[in-house]
């Protein structure tokens, strides 16, 4: 196991990182270690401008959490955006924060931190002069443009609670998000667009609140300025919202602890979860985590090709590298259009000097040969990040060697929605890696892994991924629903945070994530739940029953594979293959489809009624050699007639 790969030189030399080298980690994770209050007191103090700077650490425990949410920083007060945009107006007003690419190759729009404030401030104004106040919640639902970036900050700027939805869910999905988080406004554009495709945003906005009455505002932005039918007295446009608006709004101040987002993710069960992000300590996270992971210097271009729909857009296009006075890449378009060459065009052009993408764009960009990112020039490149999935090693090989010719370092960064930020990953300067490795965790991150029978493993080992203290920018709370946050996250392990997500740990310390161990796919750094897939799927009139399971996939990371069990008289086949992927789309999302369909008479069911996924799992993965115990079956000939019938791509 020799595949070490040492820092390159040309990423160590000069680093400005508090973070140095390997002596210095050791010694910053043993301070933060020894006393995690005090560590980040002083980084939140150094790094993030507050209007009362917080003397307090934590409040609260992950013992204590059923009665309440921890809390970092609780006596301070604060804007985020202050930190984003009012402190750098004097040492970087005229430094490009925004650096867009739209859709089409080269067009290009630059804002810097004078103009982004200032457009944020006319929007804040405009908001306020609406009615929104703090504490309201307020749906984006916006492609990739400057704009959404703009909006999530302009409510920040009021305290009001952003939550952006990803452009391609369905209206149902909008509509529950709505719903859940009890929002009066929604600011979306007229149409995204994307490889030059045209994404009807505002239509899916009126079909989702058709008969929703709670909504006051829809607010509208221009991007292809198609005509849109505008409800009278609801919907208003953008342009007109900021029009003649004031280029200085001022912050509201609010207590550290305010929420600052709501990001809805999928767990195991039911429904998405809001998971809620609070002010100090998330931008405090994001802050650090940017500059020590990627080694942030002044002149970088940070380019993040994700989508602001995620929380690594939230947390690395938006409110970290802002915070940190970077320049930040927005990428509307995506990786294939117009052709596979399309991020190394961007960044012949744009001259990146840090990127950081998905593993399944770079698996899907490898199959296309080396002669689409050979064509460009990739010199400004220092540091190459992924994020969302693994990883495998001849993917990241290829970046290594390919994308990036040797020169750059790679950091295969985890880290979930609810972390808030980046927990266990390289750091740029510092960290040799190992292809598929997460590596180490970063100061204040504590990685245990658990028996399933909650036992600390030690050592070289593999289990479940918990994280075992609290650090600032882990989310606080399901919206609403406290107990389910309590549920999902601190019932299995008393005292842990458990992830959702299995680890190995190697000799060296170095963490192998190897995926979810819940009813959770990561299909192609998306996250969705199979109970979402089943409650799409069954609502097709002709399906009976349905049970869904991923299945290792070569491109996209894992691939969803649904068993159906038809109502009697029906024929399989594609139609109904249709009807129900037409079901996921409606009821999910564009992103949402399933791979692989296997018609069987029976789910296998213990005889309590409970579908036993552990075989439908095997099945689907191709391994169904050793399936374990199925005499709890209620009726164990179904295995039999599954195996027989197993699908593969
Ligand atoms: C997976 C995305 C392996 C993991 C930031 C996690 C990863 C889920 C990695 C969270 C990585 C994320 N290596 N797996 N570097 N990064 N994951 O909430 O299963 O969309 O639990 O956050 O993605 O997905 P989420």
């Amino acid at each position: 196991m020799a595949d070490i790969h040492p820092v390159p030189e040309r990423v160590r030399a000069g680093s400005p990182s508090p973070i140095p080298d390997m002596d210095r980690y050791r010694e910053i994770y043993a301070a933060a270690q020894n006393d995690p209050e005090g560590f980040w007191l002083e980084v939140t103090r150094q790094r993030i401008a507050w209007d009362k700077p917080p003397t307090m650490g934590l409040t609260g425990s992950y013992h204590e959490i059923a009665q309440g949410p921890i809390t970092w920083f609780a006596d301070g007060e604060l804007n985020a955006t202050v930190s984003c945009l009012d402190r750098h107006l004097a040492t970087r007003g005229d430094k490009v924060a925004i650096l867009w690419e739209g859709d089409e190759p080269g067009d290009n729009r630059r804002l810097t931190y004078r103009e982004l404030h200032a457009e944020v401030c006319r929007l804040a104004a405009g908001l306020d002069a609406l009615g929104v106040q703090k504490g309201d919640r307020v749906i984006i639902y916006m492609g990739m443009v400057p704009e959404a970036a703009v909006a999530m900050l302009a409510c920040a700027r009021l305290g009001a609670i952003h939550s952006v939805v990803f452009g391609g869910f369905s209206a149902e999905s909008v509509r529950d998000r709505v719903r859940d988080s009890l929002a009066e406004w929604v600011i979306t554009q007229d149409e995204g667009l994307r490889g030059g495709r045209k994404i009807p945003l505002k239509a899916v906005v009126d079909q989702a609140l058709d008969g929703e009455h709670g909504v006051k505002k829809v607010i509208v932005h221009q991007r292809t300025h198609v005509d849109v039918p505008m409800k009278e007295g609801r919907d208003v446009f953008y342009q007109d919202v900021v029009a003649g608006r004031d280029a200085a709004h001022p912050p509201t101040i609010v207590p550290a602890e305010h929420p600052l987002y709501i990001l809805y993710t999928s767990g195991s069960t039911g429904k998405p979860k809001g998971v809620v992000h609070t002010t100090g300590g998330y931008i405090t996270y994001v802050a650090y985590s940017h500059q020590v992971v990627f080694d942030l210097r002044e002149d970088d271009v940070f380019a993040c090709v994700a989508d602001v729909g995620w929380v690594t857009g939230h947390s690395y296009i938006v409110y970290g590298p802002l915070a940190n006075g970077a320049t930040t890449v927005m990428f509307e378009s995506v990786p294939t259009y117009p052709d596979p060459g399309r991020y190394w065009d961007m960044v012949q052009r744009l001259r990146p000097t840090i990127f950081y993408g998905a593993p399944t764009a770079l698996r899907a960009l490898a199959a296309q040969g080396d002669t689409y990112v050979k064509k460009y020039d990739r010199s400004s490149l220092r540091v190459l990040g992924t994020v969302g999935e693994p990883i495998n090693p001849d993917a990241w090989r290829w970046y290594y060697d390919v994308v990036g010719e040797g020169r750059c370092n790679i950091v295969d960064t985890w880290w979930q929605t609810e972390t808030g930020g980046i927990c266990i990953s390289p750091l740029a300067p510092v960290t040799a890696t190992k292809p598929g490795s997460a590596t180490l965790p970063l100061p204040g991150i504590v990685p245990v892994l658990m028996s399933p029978d909650g036992h600390i493993q030690r050592g070289p080992a593999e289990g479940l991924l918990c994280l075992a203290v609290p650090w600032p920018g882990q989310a606080r709370t399901v919206w609403g629903d406290h107990e389910r946050f309590v549920s999902t996250y601190f019932q299995h392990f008393k005292g842990y945070y458990f992830t959702g997500d299995g680890s190995r740990r190697d000799k060296d310390g170095y963490y192998w994530i190897t995926g979810r161990v819940d009813d959770v796919i990561n299909v192609a750094g998306h996250r969705m739940g199979t109970a979402e897939f089943e409650s799409a799927l069954v609502s097709v009139d002709e399906v009976a029953e349905a049970a869904c399971v991923g299945f290792p996939h070569p491109i996209k990371g894992q691939g969803v594979y649904a068993y159906v069990v038809l109502q009697p008289g029906v024929e399989p086949g594609e139609p109904i293959e249709k009807l129900m992927n037409g079901a996921c789309r409606t009821l999910i999302g564009a992103h949402a489809k399933v791979d692989l369909f296997q018609f069987v008479p029976g789910l296998p069911k213990t005889r309590s009624g409970k579908v036993m996924r552990r075989i439908l799992r095997k099945v689907a993965e191709g391994d169904p050699s050793n399936l374990g115990d199925v005499t709890t079956l209620a009726d164990p000939g179904v295995v039999d007639v599954i195996v027989k019938g197993a699908k593969s791509l």
